[in-house]
């Protein structure tokens, strides 16, 4: 029998899958990130999108309460796989170009909350969860902006690198 029946357990599933995502980002992703790479404007912007993480993981606790359900994460094998892949790519590319490794991962990791959060807050619409959706909107916003800044900061560090090695 399936476990997930009904578009709000669907919901609450999909809920689960980014709040492991959130505070694996919070608790160990952003400060390793934060620790290996090297440019100022892209540490700086880490360091603001941590603090923000640390919010989205309360909207999202939140969420849960809106809906009168008690938070709990599931283990979110998307975001294990593009860890795993960074981890990876990190151990085979050499240290003058950890940044640019790190702002591809970063680009993924935004692009795979940004459908989650918009897949998010199309269900809660749906469902009539109003209260909901605002909190998923203000995660979403923050999560376009950092994307925004990460692209900008990829493609100066992109020049720069090829140009350091022309
Ligand atoms: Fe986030
Ligand atoms: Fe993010």
């Amino acid at each position: 029998m399936s476990e997930i029946t009904t578009p709000r357990e669907l919901f609450l599933h999909e809920l689960s899958d980014i709040l492991y995502v959130e505070r694996k980002l919070a608790d160990e992703t952003l400060p390793k990130l934060i620790s290996e790479v090297r440019d100022d404007e892209f540490k700086a912007a880490l360091e603001d999108h941590l603090d923000q993480t640390r919010g989205h993981v309360t909207n999202v606790e939140q969420v849960f309460g809106e809906l009168g359900e008690e938070a709990s994460a599931e283990k979110c094998l998307g975001f294990e796989g593009l860890k795993a892949e960074h981890d990876k790519l990190l151990e085979e590319t050499s240290s003058d170009l950890i940044d640019s490794v790190d702002l591809g991962a970063a680009a993924r990791t935004e692009n795979y909350e940004i459908a989650a959060y918009e897949g998010l807050r199309r269900m809660a619409k749906a469902l009539g969860e109003d209260k909901a959706v605002d909190l998923l909107d203000a995660n979403l916003a923050q999560e376009k902006e950092a994307l925004r800044l990460v692209e900008k900061i990829a493609t100066r560090v992109s020049n720069e690198s090829v140009k350091a090695t022309a």
